[in-house]
Parts: C-alpha cells; structure tokens; sequence
C-alpha cells in the first residue's frame, strides 16, 4: 500500500474586510457579544464585483498549493471540492475548477459535508492514493457565504459568524516509507440534519413554490441553526474524534505537536485544548481573522500555520472537525 502526503498548501481570502461594527450598523449586535461568545472579530465577504465565486476563490487557492507542491496542472489525477456553497445547484464547483484551470479531462467530485468537508476530501483523497488508483489529488475547500446570509437581525445569531474564503492541499504519493496522513477517522449523524440545515429550495419545495406562497417570514432559504445543540455536540463529537484518532495511531496527546481544529467558535477550540491539556502553541485558531469558513476552515489554518513556519517536518498534526450533518472527523499527519 502505498502513502499519501500534504505536498502543497494555498489559501485565497476576498479582500472586502468586514467588521463586527460594520455589521452592528445592519442588525441589533455588537463587537463585544460577538467576541465573547465567539471570539470572532473580523471576516471577509465577497464585494459585488470583484468576480470571485466559490469556484474562482478555490482556483486562486488551488494554483499556489500547486506552485508549492511543485507540479503542473496536468499532474493533477483528481479534484476533489468540498463546499456547501457551489456555484450553482448542479454541476458541482469541482468540474468548474477542472476547466478554469484548464487540466486534463481528470475526475472531479464535490464532497457535500459542510464543516466536516475538507476530512472527508483529504480521506478520500488518501484512499485513491493508498490504493495506488491516483498519485496527485488537488483537494479544495472553498465557501461563499456572505452571498445566502440573513442580515437583518433576524439571521444574527448566524449570519455574524460565517465568512467566505478558500484553501486548497495537494495530497501527493509519497516516495517514503514512513510519515504523512497516518489515519483518518469520519462520522455521521443524520438524526440532527435539520439542526444545522438550508432546506429550501430543495427538490422537495422548489423556487416556484416558493414564489407562490410569497410568506415574508419564511426563512427557509437561510442557514438555520440551533446553536447551543451544535455547541454540545460538537465539544463531545470532537474529543471522540480526536481521541479516535490518537488510539489508531499510538500517538499521546502530549505529542500532538499541532492541533488544527475546524474554526466554529474559540471557545470550542480553547475547549478541546483545554480538555487534551494543549499549551497555546500547540493549537493553530485563525477564527479572530475569518470567522468560520465551513469546508474551507480546517485547510486555511493548517495554511496559515505552515506559512508561519509552525509546521515543521516530522511534526505530529492532529486535524478535527464537526459540523452540519451532523458530520465530524479527524485526520492524523505526520508532517
Ligand atoms: C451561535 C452561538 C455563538 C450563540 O451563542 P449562545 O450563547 O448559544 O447564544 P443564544 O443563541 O442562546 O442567544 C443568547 C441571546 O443572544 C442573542 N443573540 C443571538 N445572536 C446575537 C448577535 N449576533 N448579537 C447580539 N445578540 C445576539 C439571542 O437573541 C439571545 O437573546 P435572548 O436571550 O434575549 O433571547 C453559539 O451557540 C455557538 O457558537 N454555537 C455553535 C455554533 C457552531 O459552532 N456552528 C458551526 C458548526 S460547524
């Protein structure tokens, strides 16, 4: 069998900065609720015009994690895309980046879990390498929120933390014996699908439907989340995970070297930190900066950490995720 490993890492963000004060002037919030409660202070929204999509980010994302990966387009074998947010309802945003880049006619999926996306990706991808079915895997994780948020103060206790953005990893056929992605680790739960869900329009409520009732307080077409359920959830399903992970690979928690969680909220990072008895630098959180950027998130940090030179070769890296789904997984890399 063979290993797969994290060859190339690349992050896109829209320039359009937009702060919690900026968002006070459109709802009933502010930047102290917004702080405590997620310690996010600041993320960026795609600006009318600027011509990103979720597909145009995930290639700007994509092409630097190739450039640094040091391969060409055309040694891309596959893409795989994560996001809640394609460009359009069908084709996925996958094919989209296939042809914006001009690669060869290779296999292109979306992967539809949300928070959880980019695991479930870099499982994948992992999977079609250690079977020897693809050597180059161009995974991206890649979100347009700003454009299906509500506002209003109706949508706050939503729309205040979700942010826009991209990252891309190439995962790569290692020529070495030992390192790179030891294990991986996904779950589901449907039972709380609709705890964390947009529900419409969907196949089952479709737009013309919508349009005939015409119900001002119809919020269906935006996200929808019960928060304090999440939160619960998520702080357990983490620590499973991670723990999960941990035993598969024969690692203690003392050894993690980085724990890069999906950025929900601080408090559940500085949660899951406290509860494997991480000191600050052992834990990457770039939420402050982004807000969560669902399937982009997890490899935006990671990113971001190797940038700053906290990743070094041989470190252990410890990746987990929850979210909507509900969804959550872990991945365990030894860099
Ligand atoms: C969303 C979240 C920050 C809300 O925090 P909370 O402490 O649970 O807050 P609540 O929803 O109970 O709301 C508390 C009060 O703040 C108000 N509120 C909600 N959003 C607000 C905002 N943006 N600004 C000001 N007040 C707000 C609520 O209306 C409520 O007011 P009330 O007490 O008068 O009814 C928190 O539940 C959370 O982070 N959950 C997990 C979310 C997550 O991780 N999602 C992604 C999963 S991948």
């Amino acid at each position: 069998m063979y290993r797969s490993r994290i060859t190339g890492l690349g992050k896109y963000v829209p320039e359009n900065v937009v702060t919690n004060d900026d968002l006070s002037k459109v709802m009933d919030t502010n930047h102290e609720w917004i702080v405590e409660r997620t310690g996010i202070e600041t993320r960026r929204h795609i600006a009318k015009g600027d011509g990103n999509t979720t597909a145009v980010m995930g290639v700007k994302a994509a092409k630097i994690a190739l450039e640094r990966a040091d391969l060409d387009k055309q040694d891309v074998d596959l893409i795989l895309f994560a996001t809640l947010s394609p460009d359009y309802y069908f084709p996925g945003s996958g094919v989209l980046v296939q042809e914006m880049m001009d690669i060869k006619t290779c296999p292109a999926m979306d992967i539809r879990n949300q928070c959880s996306g980019f695991i479930y990706a870099l499982s994948t991808a992992d999977q079609f390498i250690k079977t020897g079915m693809y050597k180059n895997v161009l995974v991206i994780g890649s979100e347009n929120h700003s454009g299906g948020l509500d506002f209003s103060t109706r949508g706050r206790g939503v729309s205040v933390i979700f942010g826009d953005g991209a990252a891309a990893a190439v995962v790569s056929r290692s020529e070495e014996d030992s390192g790179g992605i030891i294990t991986t680790h996904l779950h589901s739960q449907g039972k709380f699908a609709e705890e964390l869900a947009l529900i419409g329009p969907s196949t089952n409520r479709w737009v013309p439907e919508i349009m005939e009732a015409n119900d001002p307080e119809d919020t269906s077409y935006y996200p929808n989340m019960n928060g304090q359920l999440v939160f619960k959830n998520a702080v357990v399903r983490f620590s499973e995970v991670i723990v999960e992970g941990l035993t598969a690979a024969g690692w203690e928690a003392s050894e993690i070297d980085m724990l890069v969680p999906h950025q929900a909220n601080l408090r559940i990072s500085q949660f899951i930190q406290k509860k494997f008895g991480l000191k600050d630098d052992q834990v990457y959180n770039n939420i402050q900066r982004y807000g969560n950027t669902t399937a982009a998130s997890i490899p935006l940090a990671l990113t971001e950490a190797w940038e700053e030179g906290k990743i070094k070769s041989g470190d252990k890296i410890v990746l987990a995720a929850f979210g909507s789904g509900f969804t959550w997984g872990s991945a365990l890399i030894e860099w």
